[in-house]
């Protein structure tokens, strides 16, 4: 199997992370708990190594920030619900994966918020326009990093900057960009960074991180309550961080595994990964140029991309029935379709149908991409 879906889960993981996780699963698997016996206790240890991995690799202020989550959209979930109230006002971008974009439209739906949808250009959302959203009634900034549609990665630092002037809250989506593009949390003014652990940083599915600042200490409610492990004799979900946002029986086995994946991209650097990623991209977008009848969506930089690239078809054949043949015939796996993108869609013109969204990894070879290009020339070729 070719696998260019690594926009939805990264496969294959480092060797590393699958022999953690058998050791772990072995040895170590425990319900952690402060006060238990040394399994717990042991088990306890791996969520606070990861934590301080996690804090490190994306320099936060504090370890206990983090909560572990089940993937970026439990992350997203937990901000915007977390911190929104009544009357609040919400800027977003049409890059949103629906994980953003559907539990805001319902709070908006329900009458309870108001929200602004800054159109990107080309795939790219201007500092200045999210700027000019704001509103005195602006409580929280939600938007994407990279594009999972487009793979064009956004300007948050200054985006950051003018939000944190405006005393809004910023909330970045990490999804495309956590391992992939370097993200600085002491250079850059984010209050909540949503992560999955899934995808470029190479932990099992069932794996996230919602990183909370300082600023949403006092603003942020609990997402689910219930036990943490300690204080259990607090009527209330216990306030202490990280058990604030993370009642239950936490997925210690992935986590223990994205410890791993952290570690492998730490060694090899977010800058290095990204490059071979968009290298092999250019392989597409140079195909696509001499190819009749296909295209790359949104602008093409290389400087400003994450690994991932869509494109619009040639007439007469869907994205739907191409990525059907290249899993059935050609065993390559690809995304056609939306991309639970809606809005990014409409605003390129490829909405219901969608698009062909091409992903490598770290793991994928030119030879690989080489294969999937020769491949959708054979196939098109039959119908042009
Ligand atoms: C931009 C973006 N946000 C959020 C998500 C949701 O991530 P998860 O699958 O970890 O819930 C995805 C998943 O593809 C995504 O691409």
């Amino acid at each position: 199997m070719i696998y260019l879906d690594n926009a939805a889960t990264s496969f294959p993981k480092p060797e590393a992370v699958y022999r953690e996780l058998d050791r772990f699963a072995r040895t170590s698997l425990a319900n952690p708990g402060r006060a238990g016996h040394r399994m717990a206790m042991a088990a306890e240890k791996t969520l606070d190594d990861v934590r301080h991995a996690l804090n490190q690799f994306f320099r936060g202020d504090a370890p206990e920030r983090w909560a572990f989550t089940l993937n970026c959209t439990d992350a997203l979930n937990m901000a915007i619900k977390g911190v929104l109230n009544d009357g609040d006002h919400v800027v977003l971008t049409d890059l949103e994966h629906n994980s953003i974009s559907r539990p805001i439209r319902a709070l908006e739906k329900a009458g309870r918020i108001t929200a602004t949808r800054v159109v990107s250009r080309d795939g790219y959302v201007a500092a200045e326009d999210v700027a000019a959203a704001i509103t005195p009634k602006t409580r929280l900034v939600a938007m994407t990093h990279a594009s999972n549609v487009l793979g064009t990665v956004q300007p948050i630092e200054a985006i950051a900057r003018a939000v944190r002037a405006s005393g809004a809250l910023l909330l970045i989506d990490a999804a495309q960009s956590a391992g992939v593009v370097p993200i600085d949390l002491k250079a850059t003014p984010i209050d909540f960074l949503a992560l999955p652990g899934h995808k470029g940083l190479y932990g099992p599915t069932g794996t996230g991180a919602l990183y909370a600042g300082p600023r949403a200490d006092d603003v942020i409610r609990a997402w689910r309550e219930g036990g943490t492990g300690g204080d259990s004799s607090s009527e209330l979900q216990p306030s202490l961080r990280p058990y604030f946002l993370e009642a239950g029986s936490p997925n210690v086995l992935g986590v223990a595994g994205l410890g791993r994946g952290i570690a492998w991209v730490a060694e090899r650097g977010p800058d290095a990964l990204r490059k071979h990623e968009v290298e092999l991209l250019q392989q597409v977008v140079d195909w696509a140029d001499r190819s009749e009848g296909w295209r790359v969506a949104g602008l093409w930089d290389p400087e400003r991309h994450a690994g991932a690239l869509s494109l619009f078809t040639p007439e007469g054949i869907s994205p739907q029935e191409l990525a059907g043949i290249l899993d059935v015939s050609f065993d390559i796996a690809v995304r056609p379709g939306l991309h639970c993108a809606p809005y990014i869609h409409r605003n390129l013109g490829s909405f219901p149908d969608g698009l062909l969204r091409l992903s490598p990894s770290p793991f994928t070879t030119a030879d690989d991409v080489a294969q999937c290009l020769e491949a959708l020339t054979a196939i098109t070729a039959g119908v042009m």
